[in-house]
């Protein structure tokens, strides 16, 4: 949560770090500021809410200088207030720090730094780091005078620190939260994701835990917090910077949605040759050493990702026939989980980043369970604490509520079941193609599916203002009717549950009236009357129904349904009906978000990686 970003170089200054502000402003938003240096001074500007208001605070009070800092905050300790927003600095305003995490032990800190003279101004955490720094720096240095304050701290956390008594220079240190270098030509960037600086340099360092870059105008240098010196590769990210701009569309969300069709076909194109064979850990022995002796599967996963998990689930166990279970991250690395060397633990995460996700993985390797992650991060934390990793390769997703990763997630879900299913030949060789033949298909099929947005556009403007609905599906589409309950209360600020539609008559069916519309996920395939029953029980109580069904049964729905009902027609398909199924449902949240007037890229309270429990 909270985004960092930290520059050195000779271009005009302040821009570079309200643009960084802007791509990692889904991180958190509820305020934001930047501390310049000019003349040996730290001048900052800060401002509660949207970034926005700092860029018409600066307008109106100009600041620019040689180096600096800039953040984004999602608020743990203190409200979103101007005086709790980063950068904070030390009693004598010639420290700054900006922070992405907790300080654990801050009470304690605090009371004894305030016994010791330092007047604090900011109920945050992150301000006993500025008033270590400054008890600490004698002339040896910052990086010696953080390395002694961090010795005091507890927590995860990364820092970003300037300070006008030893100039030029910014130390970033990593204890959990993830920091990336950026090395560009006479210029130097920190920043919590490479979005941060994406358009001026693709040369990245990823810092590690218990790391620290000391970067100047002439380098960076890396040293464990210990100071022992430690050499980094530069890597060079894939990343387009125009991935990371609206193009066209007015959200980000939106075309984030728009760009399924691409991002499914790369994360095919990635991990299939030849629409023939899963070439998932092809360069490693990873499949071949573990995967003929496992005994069971555990997904864990956060939010939109767990949702993916249940896809997983029904999947794995339907190709491989190794049962699955799939727990939450928060619940699961604090119930002792029974595990062994023949429990296969997969890790599911967008930004692998999330707090609970990592802990599970963590969790796992402890107790000697195989590891993979699927994440969407290249060097992301998680992925650093797997065993393997499978990409989703579906490029930056900067809309905060998850859409292009969720399908690719079900792609790469699919995709580890086949590989699982094969090594343990459960699956021929030919039957495996004829899937992957199947799932080939689907980009052009998502490309038909996103034909229903103007239809799903007219009926969110008729549905809008409801307050609460519900979601049905079955089989592999529950999960799916859970994602898009979840997408509506994310995105609309909408009340929305998921169910089994067979769960409907236990106990959701009481809701059910007039008020409550109902999404039906319904399409043309074995449940179907099963469904269709359901429904007409949802009519009969009165409920406004939107069913989601494939081309060529809405005559079906037509004949009996009166005008208060609407049908949404999707490609009727044999392919992965669950990614099909979730466009729909991204359109309709994302359509009443909308028309509620909701700021759907940015919705209140939540950030796009969740890195505190
Ligand atoms: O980065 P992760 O996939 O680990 O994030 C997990 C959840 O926080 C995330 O899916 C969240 O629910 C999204 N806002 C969903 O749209």
């Amino acid at each position: 949560m909270c985004g960092i970003i930290g520059y050195i170089g000779n271009k005009p200054l302040t821009p570079i770090l309200l643009e960084g502000l802007q791509r990692l402003e889904y991180r958190g938003y509820d305020s934001s500021g930047v501390a310049v240096v000019c003349d040996d001074i730290i001048n900052f500007r800060r401002s509660a809410g949207r970034l926005r208001n700092l860029n018409d605070l600066i307008t109106r009070s100009p600041i620019d200088g040689t180096y600096g800092l800039g953040h984004t905050r999602w608020a743990t300790h203190g409200k979103p207030c101007e005086e709790n927003t980063h950068p904070l600095q030390d009693c004598t305003g010639r420290i700054a720090v900006v922070h992405n995490g907790i300080i654990e032990n801050h009470r304690a800190l605090k009371h004894q730094l305030e016994k010791e003279g330092h007047r604090f101004i900011s109920e945050t955490d992150t301000e006993t780091i500025a008033h270590l720094v400054e008890r600490e720096m004698h002339d040896d240095g910052l990086e010696n005078a953080v390395r002694r304050a961090l010795a005091f701290v507890k927590g995860v956390f990364s820092l970003a620190i300037i300070a006008t008594n030893d100039p030029e220079k910014i130390v970033a240190v990593q204890n959990g939260p993830p920091l990336i270098i950026g090395e560009g030509n006479e210029e130097f960037f920190v920043s919590s994701d490479v979005s941060g600086f994406l358009n001026h340099t693709k040369n990245i360092a990823i810092l590690s835990d218990d790391e620290m870059a000391i970067v100047t105008r002439q380098g960076v240098k890396f040293t464990k917090h210990s100071g022992l010196v430690v050499s980094k590769p530069v890597h060079q990210v894939t990343w387009d910077a125009d991935k990371v701009d609206k193009a066209d569309f007015p959200h980000f969300t939106l075309k984030e949605i728009f760009e399924q069709p691409s991002s499914v076909r790369a994360t095919l194109h990635g991990h299939t040759s030849n629409k023939t064979k899963v070439t998932l850990f092809e360069d490693t022995d990873f499949a071949k050493k573990n995967f003929q002796d496992l005994e069971r599967v555990v997904i864990v996963a956060c939010g939109s990702s767990w949702n993916a998990s249940l896809v997983g689930k029904f999947l794995i166990e339907d190709l491989t026939r190794l049962s699955v279970e799939v727990d939450y991250g928060s619940e699961f690395r604090y119930r002792n989980p029974i595990l062994n060397s023949k429990t296969l633990v997969v890790g599911i995460s967008q930004s692998g980043e999330t707090a609970d996700t990592i802990g599970a993985i963590r969790e796992a390797r402890s107790k000697d369970a195989r590891t993979i992650m699927i994440c969407n991060t290249p060097g992301s934390t998680a992925t650093r604490e797997a065993e393997a990793t499978i990409y989703t390769q579906a490029g930056p997703e900067v809309g905060v509520a998850a859409t292009k990763t969720f399908s690719s997630q079900l792609v790469c879900l699919y995709l580890l079941a086949l590989s699982l299913a094969q090594a343990r030949n459960a699956l021929s060789d030919d039957a495996a193609a004829s899937h992957l033949e199947e799932l080939s298909q689907l980009p052009q099929l998502i490309e038909k599916t996103l034909l229903c947005h103007e239809t799903i556009k007219s009926v969110a403007q008729q549905i809008h203002q409801y307050s609460s609905f519900l979601y049905f599906g079955r089989g592999i589409l529950y999960p799916i009717a859970l994602e898009g309950a979840l997408k509506l209360k994310e995105i609309s600020y909408v009340h929305a549950e998921g169910y089994p539609a067979g769960e409907m008559k236990h106990g959701p069916i009481a809701l059910i009236d007039e008020h409550v519309p109902v999404v039906a996920l319904i399409p043309d395939d074995g449940a179907f009357e099963k469904m269709y029953s359901n429904m007409e029980e949802a009519k009969a109580r009165g409920a406004k129904i939107i069913a989601i069904t494939s081309t060529g049964k809405e005559d079906y729905f037509r004949s009996s349904a009166s005008r208060q009902h609407f049908v949404i027609p999707i490609p009727r398909t044999r392919s992965f009906l669950p990614v099909l199924m979730a466009i729909p449902l991204q359109l309709l949240a994302y359509e009443i978000g909308v028309c509620r007037g909701c700021d759907v890229d940015h919705p209140r309270n939540l950030a796009k990686s969740v890195t505190v429990e």
